[in-house]
């Protein structure tokens, strides 16, 4: 049979699988495929799933089925979360060739290169996560930004809050070798990138499977280094994560933005403590005050779930107040998802689905206004822009980032991407700024 010459990869969920996505891409090219866009005929399609919540399951599905529709003669690949927590599930979907859990990601060229050779039925490489203990290295990925790029620096988590399934499909933490975290950077940075955006599934727990490597802000010291690298960033990081040293690093190194995503869940002490998350509202607003007068102008950013079990009224209103309170600049908000194994999924008193609907919109809402706020506070000054593209549906126009991660768009005669510029910013639309070069 001859060899397959295409293959298409679609993403869902987080950075860390758009970062091993890049990676996947990186594997077929070097081995001779050629990379086309997700919509067109592909001989090979391969998706990278998410399962945080059953919106995950479902829209993996939905991109299984549109790649059997593509091209029906195509072989599909399904890899990633879901894939890796509901293989039997993924398997019974017409079409798909392999499945390949959140493990053996290096090796998905070989495994799709086997099921040429292969007479019957899907094949499924699904290990137990919790079986090996190395961190899986991956190439360089290929990346379609030449500015921004993603780094992954850990795997796995430990915490067991009661509502994720991460720590199953993800298996325990693994932190990555520093030394080859470090020659990553260096590579990306030689390559051309800007600016490098440190993901992991429990980042702030950096090194801690390492006694006596670096820990998170050791790395981000070693990282913050490197000659060349205009930007480092930090994407999540646990409340319980955030030291006063990770904090004191990031305020004294000019190129460690000023963004911290500090997934808040709940502003209800009761719902936290629930939650099995180890903090409590007082202590999360002392850290908020702490990490602002560090690094004033800081964009913190979070992460809500509504309607966890049990969630009443009351309970909602603390969270709705709470984020109000601490002017957060943006939120991501989460409906309560019962994901099957995890300890909440079996919790009396599930909340209906037009509660949490109800309870999400109000919270979008909230997060709308906030964002607004907060990129209105720049009105009038001069920022920083990390020039990332231009606008496709806006010639002579560029938009890029502050390091307090506002998105900026400004005219420009000529091609400015990839370069640091200072903006005068005039005015805001919807939570972008708008501003003129100076
Ligand atoms: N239901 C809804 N949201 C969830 N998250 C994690 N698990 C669930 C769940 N079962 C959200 C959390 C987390 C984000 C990545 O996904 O807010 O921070």
């Amino acid at each position: 049979m001859a060899v397959p010459r295409t293959v298409a990869v679609t993403t869902l969920g987080c950075k860390v699988n758009q970062y091993e996505s890049a990676a996947l891409v990186t594997l077929f090219r070097e081995r001779g495929y050629k990379v086309v866009d997700f919509s067109e005929p592909a001989d090979i399609y391969v998706i990278n799933t998410c399962t945080v919540t059953h919106l995950g399951d479902r829209k993996s599905r939905q991109l299984i089925r549109r790649a059997t529709r593509n091209n029906p003669h195509a072989r599909v690949v399904v890899t990633g979360c879901y894939a890796q927590t509901s293989p039997e599930e993924v398997l019974s979907i017409p079409g798909v060739d392999l499945v390949v859990g959140t493990r053996d990601k290096s090796r998905i060229v070989d495994l799709v290169e086997e099921l040429e050779s292969r007479k019957e039925g899907p094949l499924a490489v699904v290990r137990d996560v919790f079986a090996d203990q190395d961190y899986e290295e991956l190439p360089v990925p290929a990346l379609p930004s030449r500015v921004r790029a993603f780094l992954k620096i850990q795997e796995g988590c430990n915490n067991y809050c009661a509502y994720c399934i991460i720590p199953y499909a993800r298996g325990p933490l693994r932190s990555r070798d520093p030394e080859n975290v470090l020659a990553e950077a260096r590579r990306l940075v030689a390559g051309g990138f800007k600016e490098l955006v440190l993901t992991g599934i429990h980042t702030g727990a950096y090194g801690q499977d390492r006694p006596g490597d670096l820990d998170l802000a050791g790395l981000v010291e070693r990282l913050a280094e490197i000659p060349g690298l205009v930007r480092l960033r930090l994407s999540s990081v646990e409340p319980m994560d955030i030291t006063d040293k990770l904090v004191d690093t990031m305020a004294t190194r000019p190129n460690v933005c000023r963004h911290l995503h500090i997934p808040l869940q709940s502003g209800d002490d009761t719902v936290l403590a629930r939650m099995r998350r180890h903090y409590t509202t007082a202590w999360f607003r002392e850290l908020v005050q702490r990490v602002r007068e560090r690094m004033p102008g800081i964009a913190i950013t979070t992460d809500i779930i509504v309607g966890f079990p049990g969630e009443t009224d009351g309970q909602f209103e603390n969270t709705f107040n709470f984020v109000r309170e601490m002017a957060l600049a943006r939120l991501h908000v989460f409906k309560y998802s019962p994901r099957q194994g995890t300890a909440a999924a079996s919790f009396p008193d599930q909340i209906s689905a037009p509660v949490k609907e109800a309870r999400s919109r109000r919270l979008i809402a909230l997060g709308d206004e906030l964002a607004r706020s907060f990129a209105a506070k720049h009105i009038g000054q001069e920022v920083q822009v990390l020039v990332e593209e231009e606008l496709p549906e806006k010639e002579g126009f560029f938009a890029g980032l502050t390091d307090n991660y506002l998105r900026v768009i400004f005219p420009a005669r000529k091609n400015l991407v990839g370069e640091l510029v200072t903006v005068r910013v005039e005015g805001i639309e919807g939570a972008d700024l708008k501003g003129m070069i100076i």
